[in-house]
């Protein structure tokens, strides 16, 4: 044993009874990880580069270091993970104003100790004037501005709603002190490296709406690293919430004044629209992945029934032997991709609008089905590959996750977002929040891409009411005793699934620790445009060759693809967690543990 390995023993065994009701035992990455992990060399996060936090007593993931001291803090105070999301997601809305939001919405998957699990839908909603031709002009082309600019864009806002449900049934702690650390951030932030680089660049954007240039930009610039950053409405807005609960959004004053706003700028969302919003309760998707259980998001995400779709096709094979990221490896991943996007695009919508077909679409016999139309050694090119559950209804970067676990089990993920980097770029006047451009999401025109490329059906159409459909897939893993192994999710539109699918895979197959399996290249296929992306240098020359060598059309991507947020629990109990290093967000652990053995 080596002395460093002696004395992080030392020290673990002096914190381990300080856990009351966390873990037990010495910390131990959850497995050996195999000898067929490696990365290419010119990688951006080497193999051991990162390293994760370690707590004992419970553990916040987020983008943003502030938001996860706010969540931990919560944490200490004794309230629980659904406390410590509340706190964080509010904290999020005024640190992270360019993803973090009240103006937005997402989705939040919950596995308590007890073995309760749920998943709650806080999507925004159509207003009750959408309709299916709202971005098409007169030729019946889709607009290349609207449903991504301006007040039109915007589905009503379902964060609040959602928070106010989420605390309703699991909270612990008073709601209007959840809102606490939110109301006095808003009053004040000093302004850090990411919020300044991000305000720059869309300077020029931010300053096309008065009312979003005069919080964003003051002085008429956007506030450098050091600056405070004071956001005054806003802490009006989050103090009605926090002694309104949810009315103090949807009512009174806020609903006016999104009125207002709408009216100013042409749009259509009205405080009747607000009034009606409400968050719903949904059974959690679950599947079965060698022997683990995955529990994420159903309709109106996307998210959770094509990951399954994807991960039931690769369950059929041996990855693990393959190599990580092996020609083999990245092929059947892709094939598995292609195959689910198709199902994707045509057939998944709104629940409450378009019956779907969920339990076929991640059924073994269905993937078994896929599964012999791939050929090991040649692509197929997605023109091929057609949507493959009969008739398709209708015919004849941002997005911010969180992960959180307490002490006492409590698993939370959540993803939710206001669509594009400071979504639709319109602040509610007076109310001081950005409005989301989520109404981009749905299908302005059948076989139109959307700003992800998705080329959707005619299922995703716009309908009065209706939600559009995500990728967003905050999931939660649980290991095959029933006990959380695993809770994440990650931004990054229609990258969102793939990139869990692989942080899933990489910790089930390849028994990555978090900080491995967060570092990893990722690969990313929708069907539409057939296209292979990888992270630059995320392949090997050797396999790029391989690869179109079989017949795919590779792509490297400029930037990464995600922002990764898991915690890992190792089998003593521990919480490991790591933000991803592609971007700039923080771990924070109560009872932090400093040295793990691995
Ligand atoms: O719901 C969705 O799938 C998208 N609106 C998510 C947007 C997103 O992740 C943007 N971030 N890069």
């Amino acid at each position: 044993m080596t002395r460093l390995r002696a004395l992080s023993l030392l020290l673990l065994a002096a914190l381990a009874p300080a856990a009351a009701c966390g873990p037990t035992g010495a910390v131990r990455a959850h497995a050996a990880q195999a000898d067929t992990v490696t990365f290419p060399l010119e990688w951006d996060f080497p193999r051991g580069a990162i390293a994760p936090v370690t707590a004992s007593r419970g553990m916040v993931v987020t983008t943003d270091r502030v938001a996860s001291e706010v969540g931990a803090e919560i944490l200490r105070r004794n309230g629980n993970a659904v406390d410590a999301a509340v706190a964080t997601h509010f904290a999020l809305a005024v640190v992270n104003p360019e993803a973090g939001n009240i103006g937005g919405g997402g989705f939040l998957v919950v596995r308590m100790a007890d073995g309760t699990t749920a998943s709650l839908d806080f999507r925004e909603m159509a207003p009750m004037a959408a309709s299916a031709d709202m971005f098409l002009d007169s030729a019946g082309n889709v607009s290349d501005t609207l449903s991504l600019q301006g007040h039109l864009a915007s589905g009503v806002p379902g964060s609040v709603a959602g928070m106010w449900e989420a605390h309703k049934r699991f909270g612990s702690l008073p709601w209007a002190d959840l809102l606490q650390p939110a109301i006095a951030l808003a009053e004040g932030i000093v302004v850090h490296e990411r919020l300044a680089l991000s305000l720059r660049a869309y300077e020029e954007r931010l300053a096309r709406y008065p009312a979003t240039a005069r919080i964003f930009l003051p002085n008429g610039r956007p506030p450098r690293v050091g600056e405070r950053l004071v956001q005054a409405d806003l802490a009006e807005t989050l103090r009605r919430i926090a002694e309104g609960g949810m009315d103090g959004f949807y009512r009174g004053r806020t609903a006016e004044l999104v009125e207002a706003e709408m009216r100013r700028g042409g749009g259509i969302m009205t405080a009747d629209d607000m009034g009606r919003y409400r968050a719903v309760w949904r059974d959690p998707l679950r599947f079965g992945y060698r022997g683990h259980e995955v529990i994420s998001m159903p309709p109106p995400s996307s998210g959770g029934v094509t990951m399954a779709a994807m991960l039931k096709i690769l369950e059929g094979y041996d990855l693990r032997s393959l190599g990580y990221l092996s020609p083999e490896h990245a092929h059947l991943f892709t094939e598995a991709a292609r195959r689910a996007y198709a199902d994707r695009n045509a057939y998944l919508a709104d629940p409450d609008f378009v019956p779907q077909p969920t339990e076929r679409m991640i059924s073994d016999a269905y993937a078994a089905e896929r599964r012999r139309t791939i050929d090991r050694n040649r692509a197929t090119p997605s023109a091929q590959v057609n949507p493959g559950l009969g008739q398709v209804p209708g015919e004849g970067e941002n997005t911010t996750h969180y992960s959180i676990v307490d002490a006492r089990g409590n698993a939370v993920a959540v993803t939710t977002t206001i669509n594009s980097l400071y979504g639709s770029l319109v602040t509610v006047d007076g109310a001081g929040f950005l409005l989301n451009n989520e109404m981009d999401d749905f299908t302005a025109k059948p076989g139109v891409p959307n700003q992800f490329g998705l080329v959707q059906g005619a299922a995703n159409a716009v309908q009065p009411g209706k939600r559009m459909l995500s990728a967003m897939t905050p999931t939660i893993v649980l290991d095959p005793s029933g006990r959380v192994l695993l809770v994440t999710g990650t931004p990054g539109g229609s990258t969102i699934i793939t990139s869990i699918a692989q942080i899933v895979s990489n910790v089930v197959d390849f028994r990555m620790d978090v900080a491995t399996a967060t570092s990893a290249p990722r690969l990313h296929h929708q069907h539409l445009p057939d296209t292979l992306r990888y992270e630059r240098d995320g392949l090997t020359a050797a396999t790029e060759a391989r690869l179109r060598a079989m017949g795919h059309a590779l792509a490297e991507r400029g930037g990464y693809q995600g922002d990764v947020q898991s915690i890992v629990i190792l089998p003593g109990g521990y919480q490991s967690a790591v933000a991803d290093p592609r971007r700039g967000g923080a771990a924070v652990g109560v009872g932090e543990v400093r040295r793990v053995v691995q």
